[in-house]
């Protein structure tokens, strides 16, 4: 959990942007709720390597350095990540680190780098990309200094299949997201399927949120409504996604505040059990799975963190999960709690339904009672 340049700021970084979104974490009480890394992503670099071929930043954009910098936010509490990428160059253009992995890995360990974000872009030709993440991989680890390593190759070569054996501790699903009810859509809603890969120390990533861009930023699309973001945060709590704020917290509005701070959907998201969503179907009821998907979350704790969402653009409808569709004994009573808003929804038997207008959703804890 934590924040990250790219999607508000792109190529627009500077060290004191970086320090007053640290600020901004705390003030708002984001960093508390667990939001704990302050990521920079790409165009930090200089224009070249320096006499000795390491990577350096751009001295315009961080006058103070890079390693001041990282002090300066693991002084408030923060771990501190930095962006590269397996080619020769960053997807902006930027210097990457192709051929130079050990030197990269050294040179960010001894800046105090705590995340390392490692793109796709600009690969040399015929060289086998997951070759080039167990590479990093090594480098980091042969560093001696725990740095969390986040693979960004869009899920081109099924990265849930070797990412954790390469050393990574999550790994892009998916393209870019953006700013918009169909991108969130399109990329949140295609995750099935893979939740057999995550775990512990290795999470399937659908990439960073958007939540509170309000169509402001390196990737606006014309921005959400309220509801859409929400079923933007509930699902990524429910898959077990990271959790990399991209909005600009230093003038987050109230609303967006309540959701990313949303102590029980962090809870969920965070759940040690550490199980990624799957989607259910129900008996009782004509379901379309692509319009009205149902995901089920099981918590370390005994109980189901319940998701039904509304796809349809235009009809408030009614959404119903069965207790046999989820796993559990149809004759099961569960104490039922809404976990946008913390109220006790009572115990149910068999079912629970409630409305869910266009493109929100009904998410619930469900907590199974004796029989
Ligand atoms: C790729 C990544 C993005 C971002 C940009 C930076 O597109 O997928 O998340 O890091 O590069 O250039």
């Amino acid at each position: 959990m934590g924040w990250n340049s790219w999607n508000t700021f792109g190529e627009n970084i500077h060290e004191s942007l970086i320090e007053e979104t640290a600020a901004a974490l705390v003030e708002t009480g984001l960093a508390e709720i667990g939001y704990r890394f302050v990521n920079i992503d790409d165009c930090w670099h200089a224009e070249a390597r320096d006499d000795e071929e390491r990577l350096t930043w751009d001295a315009a954009k961080f006058p103070g350095g890079i390693p001041r910098l990282a002090e300066a936010v693991h002084g408030m509490g923060f771990g501190f990540g930095i962006y590269s990428c397996a080619g020769t160059h960053t997807c902006a253009g930027r210097v990457a680190s192709f051929g130079n992995e050990e030197k990269d890995a050294q040179t960010f360990a001894d800046w105090g780098v705590d995340f390392l974000k490692y793109d796709y872009c600009n690969k040399p030709f015929g060289v086998d990309g997951r070759t080039l993440y167990f590479r990093m991989g090594q480098a980091l680890r042969s560093t001696g200094r725990h740095i969390i390593f986040s693979a960004c190759e869009w899920g081109n070569t099924e990265p849930w299949l070797w990412g954790r054996q390469a050393g990574c501790h999550m790994w892009r699903t998916t393209g870019d997201i953006s700013d918009s009810w169909e991108s969130i859509k399109a990329i949140g809603f295609s995750q099935f399927g893979k939740e057999l890969y995550a775990g512990p120390n290795a999470w399937n990533d659908p990439d960073m949120l958007v939540v509170g861009m309000k169509g402001v930023g390196n990737v606006a699309a014309g921005g959400c409504s309220l509801d859409e973001y929400k079923t933007h945060f509930a699902l990524w709590c429910l898959l077990a996604a990271p959790l990399l704020i991209g909005c600009d917290v230093r003038s987050i509005d109230a609303e967006s505040l309540a959701i990313l701070g949303n102590r029980r959907l962090v809870a969920v998201n965070q759940d040690k059990m550490g199980a990624q969503a799957r989607l259910v179907g129900s008996d009782y009821h004509h379901w379309d799975h692509t319009l009205f998907p149902t995901l089920v979350k099981p918590l370390a704790d005994g109980g189901l963190a319940l998701g039904m969402f509304n796809l349809h653009d235009e009809r408030t409808v009614q959404l119903q999960a069965a207790w046999e569709a989820i796993g559990l004994h149809d004759r099961r009573p569960c104490q039922v709690q809404d976990l946008w808003t913390g109220e006790d929804l009572g115990v149910h038997r068999s079912f629970f339904c409630a409305k869910a207008a266009p493109h929100a959703g009904v998410v619930v804890k469900l907590t199974p009672l004796p029989l």
